[in-house]
Formats: C-alpha cells, structure tokens, sequence
C-alpha cells in the first residue's frame, strides 16, 4: 500500500470511530428510525428503484447508505471500505437492525474474490469517493468487472471544478487555492472530521483531484456507455466554510457569490455484448 492510502486509512479508521459517536451522522437516530431518515433526493433521483437488485457499494463507510439499499428492496448487498474500523461499525448497525447485508474489508483497487466478477446489478458510490484514490483507470476496471452485462454505475460526488476553490477561508469569496490537471497528493492537516470541525482529532490526509475528463474518460476506456450525467448547484457536505445548508440536508453558495457547479452524478451502463 503506497504511503499516501496508509495515511489515509489511519485517518479513515478515526473518523469511524467519530462518526460512530457523534452527531453528524447520528447513528442511534438511524438504528430507532431508519424509515425516517431515507436517502436524500438526489441519491432517490440518481438510483432509482432497486427492488430484487443484486447491489454493489462502494467505500461504504459506516454502511448507512447500504443499509439504506436493503431497506429499499435490494435483493442482495454488499458494502466495501476498506477501514477496518467502517467495516466493525457497519457490521454492528446491520446486525442491530437484523438486516442481511455484507461488509467486505477491502481496498476498492484490490477486490478479494468474495467480491465475484459479473455478480451485481448495481455498484454505486457517492458523496467524497474518488478524491481518496489514486489511481482511476484501476478503480474503472474494477466496477466494469464487477458488473453484469447490462448492470449499471452510478457515481454522485463533489464537482471536480468546485475542489480547486479555498476551502479554508470563511470570507465569501472564491479564489482559486488548489491546481485542476495536476495528478500529486495533496496534503492536508485534518482537524476533527466534515461532520465536526471541533472534535478533537487530528489527522493528516491526502486526496487527488480527478478532471471531468479523466473521470468519464476511466469508463469508457473499461468499455462502461454513459447513460446519464448531472450537475448541480448543492453539494453533501460542506466542502468551502461560506456555504449554507438547505431544509434537505445538501449544501449551497451564499446568494451572489458564485453560480457553479459543486456536484454532479454519472450513470454508466456495461453493454450486454462485447464487441
Ligand atoms: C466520505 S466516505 C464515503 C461516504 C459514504 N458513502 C457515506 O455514505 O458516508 C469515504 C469512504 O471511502 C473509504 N476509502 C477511502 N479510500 C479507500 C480505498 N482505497 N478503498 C476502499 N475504501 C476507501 C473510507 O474508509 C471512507 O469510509
């Protein structure tokens, strides 16, 4: 494992474990009430029925949104981080609300064979994803593997143009921090987590920026047909300090400041035949 994902996976098993406990994705609120806290209109939107789908999640993180498939339907579901401390806690989750979903320990490059090649319906991923992987073309490889002829991809996640603005500055104002083509880690000193810039944790990480065109380019390359694409003016969470949340949980820019894209979502098809 190169240096950078073992930081990474310090980081992540942290954040598990604060996220297990604190109030951003408030666990025990989910585990009293899960049909009260459904996914969000964009992953409804995205995904779509899943009812009898055989469902592939990837970097599942503490498995809500996983556990979210199950209660919709999904016929068979399977969740991958590869944080052994995300996966403990989804396990714990899924077996407190008796739901039949499996978590799977694993690196999303590096997919053991229990996660089988043309088994699922369905791989999904959302919401601080491919910032976390170095490598694209490995990670398009995988998914086209994993699905069946016919499956479909769907990728909803931050804007590439949106993470090269300062994310550190609470003026209101958008300057451009981060470089967009640039292919090295970018370092930073992570105090507490997204959900909780307050608790007390602290943690290096390392993420890349991934252009548009690398993004759509990995798939087709692994022979994936773009069905769909989506931008949108909100975002999952709140990736510069000036933004504002809505009554639906996704995040805005202030009025005035800036009228650009800061999430966009991708469905992709495996073709029935190969050429
Ligand atoms: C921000 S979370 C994704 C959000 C998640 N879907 C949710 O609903 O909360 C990112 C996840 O990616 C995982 N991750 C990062 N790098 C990974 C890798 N190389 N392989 C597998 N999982 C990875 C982390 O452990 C973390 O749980």
């Amino acid at each position: 494992m190169r240096e950078e994902v073992a930081t990474n996976l310090r980081l992540w098993d942290g954040w598990a474990d604060l996220h297990m406990s604190g109030t951003g994705y408030d666990v025990e609120g989910f585990i009293a009430s899960p049909e009260s806290r459904p996914f969000d209109w964009v992953t409804r939107e995205v995904v779509g029925d899943v009812a009898g789908k055989r469902l592939l999640h990837l970097q599942s993180h503490i498995g809500l949104d996983t556990l979210r498939f199950a209660l919709a339907g999904a016929a068979d579901v399977t969740g991958v981080d590869f944080s052994p401390r995300a996966v403990a806690a989804a396990r714990s989750i899924a077996a407190r609300l008796e739901l039949p979903v499996r978590f799977v320990q694993a690196d999303v490059a590096e997919l053991p064979d229990d996660v089988p090649e043309a088994a699922y319906d369905v791989v999904f991923t959302s919401y601080g994803t491919i910032m976390w992987l170095p490598d694209l073309d490995r990670w398009a490889q995988m998914i086209a593997s994993r699905l069946v002829p016919g499956g479909v991809f769907h990728i909803i996640d931050v804007h590439p143009f949106l993470t090269v603005f300062d994310d550190v500055t609470t003026e209101p104002v958008l300057g451009v921090r981060y470089p967009y083509f640039s292919r090295e880690p970018i370092r930073f000193e992570e105090h507490g987590s997204y959900t909780d810039r307050e608790a007390d944790f602290v943690a290096d990480s390392y993420a890349w920026q991934h252009t548009f065109s690398e993004i759509v380019g990995s798939l087709l390359k692994h022979g994936l047909q773009i069905r769909r694409l989506q931008e949108y003016p909100v975002v999952s969470w709140k990736v510069l300090e000036f933004m504002e949340e809505g009554a639906d949980g996704l995040w805005r820019m202030p009025a005035g400041i800036g009228d650009i894209p800061l999430m966009f979502s991708l469905t992709a098809c495996r073709p029935m035949t190969t050429r």
